[in-house]
């Protein structure tokens, strides 16, 4: 069946190398991350929010936990390691009817509570989930916000100060850290960057590794989370301005750096935005290419290929997860 995170987080933190959490919503996800992950011989975090739990609906994704773990076993990985994870919990009530629902690790999102309101809502959670054998994971810092420009003004790093109080008495098993990934396909505002003059594109700052390295030095192979990690990888970005889409300046985090944050005790990177790129490329590209085509198989299937091809990439290139089970 699904596992916790526990045992693949200590491999991944003692390895030098990160479990690839990645978010779905449907179908072709699905499969593309199990075909990807089981082919490589990789643990992987199947990562739900909780507007992708609505959209797939609370029951059918019980039951696709339970089929993504024989799939996997189909494709002839004898012993997969698949979590079934709440992306961002948002309250208590949340995180207990996913603990109910046959979810094997929820993270219940505190950062933006003050913190010792976050410390009580983490260890109200912790208790609740660890009677059942599910892991948790807690968040300090604030990400910068893509969606409204006044998130981003409130983000703030990680403060290494607090991580060893926070861990210690909330009991998390894992913590997701701010030091400047933020969601989705715009990371960074085109100020805070240079362009390369050749091509135009932007190119970001760097992650605060000086960050990185205080939190592990306070707190030795405790397993760390880092969110907001597509690369919003270019060609896909092509491919959708190409076939009529409008993505002007996106950009994510280079994957050099997440290769770096990989080998620390970072041990899990969330990747949700470069499936949605993959897939959208894959669809625009299809439709504008065959206007005839009105099966969904045609151009979805497409865009499995995608992002079956992206997931494959990420496992063996970027997070070092393959040949892990
Ligand atoms: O962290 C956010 C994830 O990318 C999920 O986003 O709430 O749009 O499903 P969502
Ligand atoms: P991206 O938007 O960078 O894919 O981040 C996903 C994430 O952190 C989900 O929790
Ligand atoms: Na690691
Ligand atoms: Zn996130």
């Amino acid at each position: 069946g699904l596992v916790n995170t526990r045992e693949m987080f200590k491999r991944a933190v003692n390895g030098g190398w990160a479990v690839p959490a990645f978010n779905f919503n449907n179908l072709e996800q699905l499969q593309a991350i199990i075909k990807a992950s089981a082919t490589l011989k990789s643990p992987v975090i199947l990562q739900v929010s909780k507007g992708a739990r609505q959209y797939a609906d609370p029951v059918l994704l019980r039951y696709l936990g339970a089929g993504a773990v024989a799939y996997a076993k189909e494709l002839g990985c004898n012993y997969p390691e698949v979590a079934l994870h709440l992306d961002h919990g948002d309250s208590f009530e949340l995180c207990k009817s996913c603990v109910d629902n046959g979810f094997s690790s929820v993270m219940i999102d505190g950062s933006a509570l003050p913190y010792e309101e976050n410390i009580a809502l983490t260890k109200k959670v912790v208790d609740y989930a660890h009677q059942y054998d599910v892991t948790v994971e807690g968040e300090l810092g604030v990400l910068a916000g893509v969606e409204d420009e006044v998130s981003a003004e409130e983000s703030h790093y990680t403060r290494p100060e607090e991580v060893i109080d926070f861990s210690k008495r909330s009991g998390v098993d894992s913590l997701a850290i701010s030091i400047g990934t933020s969601h989705g396909a715009y990371k960074f505002k085109p100020e805070q960057c240079t362009r390369d003059p050749k091509t135009g594109r932007l190119i970001p700052p760097p992650l605060a590794f000086d960050i990185l390295a205080e939190i592990e030095k306070k707190l030795p192979g405790f397993p760390i989370v880092l969110h907001g990690s597509s690369s919003v990888p270019q060609k896909y970005v092509d491919i959708i301005n190409e076939y009529g889409g409008n993505l002007p300046d996106a950009v994510g985090i280079p994957e050099e750096q997440l290769r770096k944050a990989a080998k620390s005790a970072v041990c899990k990177i969330n990747i949700d935005s470069d499936s949605r790129l993959a897939f959208t490329a894959g669809v625009r590209e299809t439709l504008a290419k065959h206007p005839e085509y009105f099966d969904p198989r045609k151009y979805c299937g497409v865009a499995r290929d995608y992002m079956f091809e992206m997931y494959e990439h990420k496992i063996t290139e970027v997070l070092g997860s393959d040949n892990k089970l």
